[in-house]
């Protein structure tokens, strides 16, 4: 009875408390609207059209660039109103004429398209691939796959509702255009921030004789670890469909094959962005063959993580990034983001001894594991 009454009275809150409470409401229930901007704008190619009008431009202008009918400019105004205020580009007043003025900034900057810079990685595919209609209507489908009692290895809500894992030789049959968006943004993603890793953690490679990228992709990393550490010898491990289109550039080994059955030995091995993809049963295989490819740490043996560590030391803007990328990889795959316990429980289980969080890069660790 007196639970009963308890679940019928409700603490009314300040009238203060109402008012924010609703224009918090109003932000959380909306902020799809801010990524559906996003994805408008990098469908309108506005960060490429900025960028070849110079960096800045006027909302004529922008218009014009963009071939967008005359009727649309209020509408182009207000989605650029909301882009400017979540950072995606930057406005001022010219002082002269009065003219609101758009400017790229470094978030925009990383979705510019058709410029052949080294340490440029257009993110467009990223943004298209995590706001697809695939992917939204997976999350739209989170409160029914929760109440679903499913087998384990329990499938994402990706995988219930389409039928098929996401990056997987399945997903092309889904939809071949989405697979291709998927992949692309994959590349795009893995790829950005290779420098400053090679930067900021030159410590990892120094002295290192040799190393197998797992997961390598297409070997742009190890490209540019042994531009920049031109001692070690560097194996990049990959899927035969991965492998078998990369052309042989005789300064890496390529070898075609799978992590869970076999991995080249090196003195280091390392695992980029890979782990989040995997369950915690699955990461654990994956290092238990890591550690039998390396020798003992007395002789340089390690391991070399990079991934998300989740936590809010880095302050709540990289930890909400970080849990956002935890519940982008609960809705479309097995895997999800750690935090060091976690990673700690995971080490110790594939035999390691101890390990090192060398550098935090951004959201990410990087993460020296020993045998
Ligand atoms: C997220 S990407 C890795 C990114 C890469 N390490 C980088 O930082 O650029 C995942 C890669 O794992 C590869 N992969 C997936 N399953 C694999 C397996 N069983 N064995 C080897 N490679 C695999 C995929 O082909 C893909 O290239």
């Amino acid at each position: 009875m007196a639970a009963q009454a308890q679940a019928q009275s409700i603490e009314v809150p300040t009238d203060a408390e109402l008012l924010q409470a609703q224009a918090d409401l109003w932000r959380h229930s909306l902020y799809y609207l801010s990524s559906m901007g996003l994805r408008c704008a990098v469908q309108l190619e506005i960060p490429t059209a900025i960028h070849r009008l110079g960096g800045v431009t006027s909302l004529p202008d922008l218009m014009s660039a963009l071939s967008l009918p005359s009727c649309k400019l209020p509408f182009l105004h207000r989605l650029m109103h909301v882009l400017v205020t979540s950072g995606v580009f930057a406005a001022d007043t010219d002082s002269e004429s009065g003219v609101e003025l758009y400017r790229l900034t470094p978030l925009s900057r990383i979705l510019v398209e058709g410029v052949d810079a080294e340490e440029h990685h257009s993110q467009k595919y990223f943004v298209l691939g995590v706001t697809s209609p695939h992917c939204t209507e997976a999350a739209l489908g989170l409160a029914d796959w929760f109440k679903k009692d499913l087998e384990p290895p329990v499938p994402s809500p990706f995988e219930d509702m389409h039928g098929v894992p996401i990056f997987d030789e399945r997903t092309a049959l889904l939809d071949k255009d989405f697979d291709a968006v998927t992949n692309q943004g994959l590349a795009a993603h893995d790829n950005l921030g290779i420098a400053t890793i090679l930067r900021e953690c030159g410590d990892l490679f120094m002295g290192l004789e040799s190393l197998t990228d797992c997961c390598g992709g297409d070997g742009t990393t190890a490209r540019a670890i042994v531009k920049a550490y031109p001692h070690i010898k560097c194996t990049v491990l990959d899927l035969p469909k991965v492998i078998d289109k990369v052309p042989t550039d005789g300064v890496i080994t390529y070898v075609a094959g799978d992590l869970f059955h076999s991995i080249p030995s090196s003195q280091a091995m390392m695992l980029k962005l890979v782990l989040h993809f995997w369950s915690d049963e699955d990461c654990v295989r994956i290092l238990t063959h890591c550690r039998k490819a390396i020798p003992p740490r007395d002789e340089g043996g390690k391991l070399i993580i990079i991934d998300i560590v989740v936590g809010p030391s880095l302050g709540p803007v990289m930890f909400e990034a970080q849990l956002l990328m935890d519940m982008l990889m609960m809705v479309n795959t097995r895997g999800g983001q750690r935090d060091e316990n976690d990673w700690r429980k995971i080490f110790i289980k594939a035999g390691f001894t101890d390990y090192k969080i060398m550098k935090k890069l951004g959201a990410r660790c990087v993460i020296e594991v020993y045998p």
